[in-house]
């Protein structure tokens, strides 16, 4: 076991929940405990080094092979489709993709709707499905406005609670895909390190299901 593995971890709340599993799973790493300012971590012992990145940038930094491994929401795989492997569903960062909208609106399936959100692909795809015409309005956050503002229509966005739908007046109108974090691979990398790759998937596996 002389390769180390780099594993590319989203910044935040689902980046401290996915390295307590990987603690758990065998590869714990004291410097990123107490991380200060820096963002790349190594531990010699376990072999392991990890990347703090923006939580949408991981399947960026796996694609390319900059991280052997990474974890990140199924919200950004679908949205992105990077070409990497898709080794297990870590059942953590659990939401919904839903489209939203005011509680008194109805699609009467007439002219254009209007869709805001910062999921365009997967508004696209899934209007299109159904063969609706749509006018897509990329926003960047705060996405829950736009049919306030009369920006738009609906909205296509993450729920988790529900509570910032309730708190801006919208309600769920349909769930489009359930979403958790999963653990991805470079292609090449998974190649290479196979059996390491393997055996830590399989680790995990098992602190999951405990
Ligand atoms: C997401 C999403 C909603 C909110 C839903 O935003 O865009 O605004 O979470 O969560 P809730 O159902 O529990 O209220 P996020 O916190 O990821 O921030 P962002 O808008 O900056 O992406």
């Amino acid at each position: 076991m002389d390769e180390y593995l780099n594993i590319a971890l989203p910044k935040g709340r689902l980046g401290d929940q996915s390295y307590a599993l990987l603690k758990k799973a065998g590869l714990e790493c004291p410097e990123l405990e107490d991380p200060g300012r820096r963002l790349i971590f190594t531990s010699a012992e376990n072999k392991v080094r990890y990347f703090w990145v923006k939580p949408s940038d991981v399947a960026i930094y796996v694609e390319r092979g900059a991280a052997d491994l990474g974890i990140v929401g199924k919200d950004i795989l679908s949205e992105s489709r990077p070409d990497v492997y898709e080794l297990l569903d870590l059942g953590i960062g659990k939401c919904r993709m839903c489209v939203a909208a005011p509680k008194s609106f109805e699609d009467d399936f007439r002219g254009t709707l209007r869709v805001a959100t910062k999921f365009t692909g997967c508004a696209k795809a899934w209007y299109g499905a159904k063969g609706r015409d749509i006018d897509i309005i990329h926003l960047n956050g705060s996405v829950e406005i736009a049919p306030i503002l009369g920006l738009s229509d609906v909205i296509v966005d993450i729920v988790e609670t529900g509570t910032t739908l309730r708190e801006n007046g919208l309600v769920v109108v349909e769930e489009i895909f359930p979403i958790s974090a999963r653990l991805i691979a470079n292609k090449a990398a998974y190649k290479f390190k196979e059996q390491r790759t393997r055996e830590l998937a399989g680790r995990l596996s098992e602190v999951i299901n405990e």
